[in-house]
């Protein structure tokens, strides 16, 4: 199967058992066809974006004991991934003049995407609420509407998206296991191994796109469209040891854990 026609059943596919379906023919990306942006997802009647603010919002940690509320949890998380995964292969789309072996790489991150929506929405599951019972927000996706290149895509997805949760899947794995429900944590332990792969690829794909006298610091902040910045990419407590196993620089990580004024002096909530 061709890479576009992946893409096309992630993102065009009512079905989400189709979306989130692994792929187990070998991969080719010999016809990338034109470049196609497209402005949603076909989704099934039961998860499509919400208007603004219909979403419920991330329960409070301290609410977790209560089942129901680490199910909203969840079930807010599966969207997350589910549009994670949109966005990946709405790159795929988009930009089909992107090195192959980006695409391809891209796929194998897609691949993960595809599993995290699942392991959420089959948690919310158990815990009482199906995929799709609630509201659900297009936050991700919308900021994807902006990227008018791969550089935008790797500063707004892998580095700062995905950066950040390099910090709140520990903190909710800390949270679910606080209230006695291990396997919701061990979901979290999971995911928090995958992204770190996931900011590396980003990292990666970076230092080889921008240009050679650009710093990698600089090549980030110069592809983030408002409201994305840096400190969007920290939770709430900022993490070293994973930054430092996908890969970033000394400078990197000091830089992010310390954004000059002008690129986080923000009070606006994260939007997560
Ligand atoms: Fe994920
Ligand atoms: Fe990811």
């Amino acid at each position: 199967m061709e890479l576009r026609a992946f893409a096309e059943r992630v993102l065009l596919s009512d079905s989400l058992e189709l979306k989130i379906q692994r792929m187990s023919e070998t991969l080719t990306d010999e016809n990338p066809g034109p470049s196609v942006r497209l402005a949603e997802p076909v989704r099934p009647a039961n998860l499509q974006f919400a208007p603004r603010r219909a979403a419920p919002s991330m329960p409070h940690p301290s609410n977790f004991s209560d089942p129901r509320k680490r199910a909203i949890a969840h079930h807010i998380l599966a969207n997350h991934e589910l549009q994670a995964l949109e966005v990946m292969a709405w790159v795929l789309l988009a930009f089909p003049d992107a090195p192959t072996e980006f695409r391809m790489g891209l796929v194998e991150v897609m691949a993960d995407e595809q599993r995290h929506t699942r392991m959420h929405a089959d948690q919310a599951a158990d815990l009482g609420v199906q995929f799709g019972d609630l509201p659900v927000n297009c936050y991700i996706w919308k900021k994807a509407q902006d990227f008018q290149s791969v550089l935008d895509y790797l500063a707004g997805i892998p580095l700062t998206f995905e950066g950040r949760n390099l910090d709140h899947t520990l903190e909710f794995e800390e949270y679910f296991a606080a209230a006695g429900d291990s396997r919701s944590a061990a979901i979290m332990k999971a995911i928090h191994k995958d992204e770190i792969h996931h900011v590396a690829f980003g990292l990666k794909w970076l230092r080889i796109l921008k240009p050679a006298a650009q710093s990698e610091w600089d090549a980030y902040v110069e592809h983030l469209h408002w409201p994305l910045r840096p400190e969007k990419s920290v939770g709430d407590i900022f993490h070293e040891a994973p930054r430092i196993a996908a890969g970033m620089s000394r400078e990197f990580i000091e830089r992010l854990q310390a954004p000059e004024p002008n690129e986080g002096s923000s009070t606006e909530p994260a939007g997560r």
